[in-house]
């Protein structure tokens, strides 16, 4: 997705505004640019590429003047990858200039208004540049009045960043549906998408909501409502530092994060499980209502969706009502049927996912509440569910999520045995045990991290496959799809994840000498049918690489490879069985030299449809 920064100062903007678009380069772009105000004289570099081309193209910023600024990295939407379709993008006489992260969906008509009868000559094919010529159509002296004028005639989504010539001394921004933060700083301040660009020069940040049109100065804040009323806002201080979002050492963030994963679910669980119950800081569902609960439906996407598959399988094992998972891209748009007495969960990292969002706001409109599970702090799911509970994983930088992800698995296991408790599907002891059992799954965790260097071999191995098939039977298939998934997008080899027990119904005619089978048997009630589903792919060829319980001496005689994870409770093996899937992608994909933390085509958020 873009990346929008932006500052006001007494500092030189241009290398502040780079090193902003620089930790936001793991949102995905494929062009960057910055713009200056110095002397009333506005400067526009920019280019297609990576922002170093940008940054070798202005000394790293030395070559603008000017202590105000807006920048931009682009994830194309509307026009390819060129440097005029880069942003910023200005209006024709230079007044107005932009940067915009978002979707304006009525571009093409407004464009043909401007062009066929205003003579408005445009110079891209993006949706953004109308925005800046309907600044300068509308202009009538009164930026404030000029911006309210123009969020009123555009739909869509846009997080903006506007400089105004005649204003050099303001810095403007407005939020709708796409992230949008504001920075505090001691005689200086900045506007960003995402909280890592500016943490090397605050912790103070302002939340900006939907319709809001925020006005910065050097020492002052304003903020308004659409109608343009005052609004009050306060400061929220973050406790990350960007150490935590640099990556220390390690040769990717994905390696980094994989192996942050102990700390990440043992912050997100540890506050929360105490000697007799789970608590959840903000989470207005009453004993009654939990016990009144007929089931429950998730809804997320990617790696989230999984979460929630996995999710599925905890809760109906533990509390015993169903659960439906939806993909959100599909569930906004099949008229849900929405009941009382159900549980909805929606499960996002960034929390801005646009899809999730939407479909959201769809079960809120129809008058139910919201459960939301994030890890971004006050991003616009969080903000915007009834309940939040925040995985505390901490800034999660590549794309392909992993820390994060084992976090949200970690508040599902705590919501099904929270559950089940209340539901009393669980006696007293079990429920005693699985506590202990969850708050002891951080440091499985890091048995199973430490110890995954095992699969580097293998991945060295396989780096040239054309296809492997995840197989697994009940929680370990569900397992298989984020195994299959992170190989799929960072090492760009196709992949299938299986029930075991559907194979024979069509894709074992796809198994032959050399095609590459991971197998989870984790689930002793299914281990003898995933056993037999592993001797039938043997037979016709495959390759196995099977992921099984400590002790399981059995499998080591079937398979080509094993990699063995401690013994627990069935029903929280996910959390280490998905670990060696992690790093058999990230090997597989470093021998492949792909670019890991940010893989080609995908976004950290996609905060577009
Ligand atoms: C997972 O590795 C991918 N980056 C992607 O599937 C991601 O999980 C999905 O886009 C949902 O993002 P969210 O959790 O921020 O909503």
């Amino acid at each position: 997705m873009c990346g929008i920064v932006g500052y006001i100062g007494e500092k030189k903007a241009a290398p502040i505004l780079l090193d902003g678009l620089s930790k936001l380069e793991y949102r995905g772009y494929d062009s960057a640019g910055i713009a200056t105000i110095e002397n009333g004289e506005l400067s526009i570099e920019k280019c297609k590429g990576r922002l170093q081309n940008l940054c070798d193209k202005i000394q790293n910023g030395e070559a603008l003047q000017g202590k105000i600024g807006i920048g931009h990295t682009r994830w194309a939407t509307h026009g390819a990858p060129s440097d005029l379709n880069s942003h910023p993008h200005k209006c024709s006489q230079s007044l107005f200039t932009v940067v915009h992260n978002g979707i304006i969906e009525n571009y093409l008509p407004l464009k043909e208004e401007l062009t066929v009868h205003k003579h408005v000559p445009f110079v891209s094919e993006t949706d953004t540049e109308v925005i800046a010529h309907l600044l300068s159509y509308y202009y009538n002296g009164n930026v404030l009045e000029t911006i309210q004028r123009v969020i009123n005639a555009v739909e869509g989504s846009f997080a903006l960043g506007i400089l105004c010539r005649d204003t050099p001394n303001t810095l403007y921004a407005v939020k709708k549906d796409s992230p949008l933060i504001v920075g505090k700083g001691n005689g200086e301040n900045f506007i960003a998408s995402d909280i890592p660009a500016l943490l090397n020069y605050t912790k103070d940040f302002y939340l900006v909501d939907d319709g809001d049109i925020v006005m910065l100065k050097k020492d002052s804040l304003f903020f308004f409502d659409r109608k343009l009323h005052p609004l009050k806002k306060e400061p929220f201080v973050v406790d990350w530092d960007y150490s935590q979002a640099e990556k220390g050492g390690y040769a990717h963030f994905m390696l980094k994060e994989i192996h942050e994963q102990q700390k990440a679910v043992n912050d997100t669980v540890s506050e929360r499980i105490g000697e007799e119950d789970i608590v959840f800081e903000d989470f207005h569902y009453g004993e009654d209502e939990l016990k009144a609960l007929h089931s429950i439906r998730i809804v997320a996407c990617g790696s989230a969706y999984h979460v929630g598959v996995i999710g599925k399988y905890v809760i109906e094992k533990l509390a015993r009502i169903p659960v439906e998972v939806d993909v959100a891209s599909e569930f906004r748009y099949k008229n849900p049927i929405l009941q009382k007495d159900v549980m909805y969960i929606m499960i996002s990292q960034s929390g801005e996912t646009a899809d999730s969002l939407a479909a959201m706001r769809e079960i809120r409109k129809q008058g139910y509440k919201v459960l939301a599970v994030v890890n971004v702090l006050g991003s616009s799911i969080a903000r915007e569910a009834d309940s939040v509970i925040y995985t505390h994983a901490g800034p999660e930088i590549a794309v392909a999520t992993t820390k994060a992800f084992s976090a949200q698995l970690a508040v599902m296991d705590m919501l099904a045995l929270k559950i089940a408790h209340v539901k009393e599907t669980i006696t007293k002891d079990a429920y005693k045990e699985a506590l202990m059992t969850l708050r002891n799954i951080p440091a499985r965790i890091e048995t199973v991290v430490s110890n995954a260097d095992k699969v580097k071999k293998l991945a060295s191995r396989l780096k040239n496959v054309g296809s492997v098939f995840f197989i697994g039977r009940d929680i370990d298939y569900a397992v298989c799809l984020e195994g299959s998934l992170k190989l799929k997008e960072i090492s760009y080899i196709h992949s299938e994840a299986y029930a075991a027990g559907e194979l024979k119904h069509g894709t074992i005619s796809l198994i032959e000498e050399g095609v590459v089978v991971v197998a989870i048997v984790t689930q002793p009630h299914v281990r003898e049918k995933v056993i037999s589903n592993i001797k039938e792919v043997k037979t016709r060829g495959a390759f196995v690489f099977a992921v099984a319980n400590e002790g399981d001496e059995e499998i080591r005689d079937i398979v080509d490879f094993v990699y063995y994870i401690p013994k627990t409770n069935p029903v929280y093996t996910p959390s280490l069985s998905v670990l060696p899937l992690q790093v058999f992608a990230y090997c597989v994909a470093k021998e492949k030299g792909c670019d890991i933390d940010k893989p080609r085509n995908l976004a950290k958020s996609v905060t577009v449809e």
